[in-house]
């Protein structure tokens, strides 16, 4: 039998990574195998991940050696940045930086990088329809990892890149679920009007990407968006009133109203909604449901993921 080849993949203990990870150890008979990266291989999700049989090296995307040693002997990478472990888009591209050279170092045949789109190419810094954030940015999170696209296309690498979605999961880890309001009942709070946002469940993200490097050759140069559904606030609301069994109102708020909510990247992420809403055609385009569905045919609708999930949303 052929030596499998080795994918690593960064934030392996993370969703992203986590998702490949897995989706490679799922695959028995696959060409590939999974080199967890890690920065601690004694922590016990990188414990879990060598006992599925992966292989588990530490290494930090701040620390370009280590990334270079992790690379090494690799046909591929999944490379992914970790913008709210610090807030700082120049740092997240210098992370991306990092990974595209370690890419190069070690030769990879084929490398995912998670990118976003650089929002700037829709709204310029002038354009004053949303404020600008930490003086040159529309969307931080956003415009960093699509202005390191370039650090890894001008290296000449074999690169997919990979335009995510809104995570399902943030309505359970990222405070953006049915909250109750003053009048006891609960409500999805989006500023997204009428329309709609591609979102995914973080596991299929995984799922897609060892889709892409499956299909080998036909990806690399490309950009490929996935979702698992696009849907209105309105329809989320009805999918949550659904599986909870009680009423969930939806509740749109302004960009300004939400930009204005007070937690840490409220501004980024108010940005980033009025982004997907006042780009609505290109943003949903750009994520096609075929395309994802072709890569993972397990693919999760909204209503799929709610029935395995509902109970892990907080509702106070
Ligand atoms: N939330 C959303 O809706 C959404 C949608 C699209 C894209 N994104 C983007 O997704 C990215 C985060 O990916 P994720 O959600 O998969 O991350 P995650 O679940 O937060 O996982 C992060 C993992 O990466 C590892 N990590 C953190 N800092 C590291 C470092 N300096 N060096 C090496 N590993 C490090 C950690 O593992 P160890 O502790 O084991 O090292 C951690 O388990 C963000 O940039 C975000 O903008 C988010």
């Amino acid at each position: 039998m052929a030596e499998k080849k080795i994918i690593a993949v960064v934030g392996a203990t993370g969703a992203q990574g986590g998702g490949l990870v897995r989706a490679i150890q799922n695959d028995a008979s696959g060409n590939f195998r999974a080199r967890a990266i890690t920065r601690d291989i004694h922590s016990d999700k990188a414990k879990a991940l060598a006992k599925a049989g992966a292989e588990v090296i530490a290494a930090d995307v701040d620390d370009p050696e280590s990334l270079k040693k992790a690379f090494q002997g690799a046909y591929g990478a999944y490379c992914v940045t970790f913008f709210w472990a610090h807030f700082s888009p120049e740092k997240e591209y210098a992370e991306a930086g990092a990974m595209a050279r370690a890419a190069k170092d070690a030769g990879l045949q084929h490398v995912i990088w998670s990118t976003l789109e650089d929002t700037r190419k829709w709204v310029p810094v002038e354009d004053n329809r949303m404020p600008t954030l930490q003086g040159k940015y529309k969307v931080p999170h956003f415009d960093s990892k699509g202005a390191a696209d370039q650090l890894f296309s001008q290296l000449g690498l074999p690169v997919t890149f990979l335009l995510t979605s809104f995570y399902w999961e943030n309505f359970i880890y990222f405070g953006m679920g049915p909250k109750k309001g003053p009048d006891g009942k609960l409500a999805l709070t989006l500023p997204m009007g009428d329309k709609k946002l591609p979102g995914i469940a973080t596991e299929d993200i995984g799922k897609c990407a060892y889709g892409i490097f499956k299909k080998g050759h036909e990806y690399i140069g490309k950009t490929v968006g996935i979702a698992g559904e696009h849907l209105t606030g309105a329809q989320m609301a009805a999918g949550f009133s659904q599986a909870l069994g009680q009423e969930v109102r939806y509740n749109a708020v302004s960009p300004e109203v939400y930009r204005n909510f007070g937690f840490p990247g409220a501004d980024d992420l108010g940005n980033m909604f009025q982004f997907k809403h006042d780009f609505e055609q290109y943003y949903c385009g750009a994520r096609s449901l075929d395309v994802s569905r072709s890569l993972n045919p397990s693919l999760q609708t909204f209503d799929t993921w709610l029935a395995q999930n509902k109970d892990r949303i907080p509702l106070e």
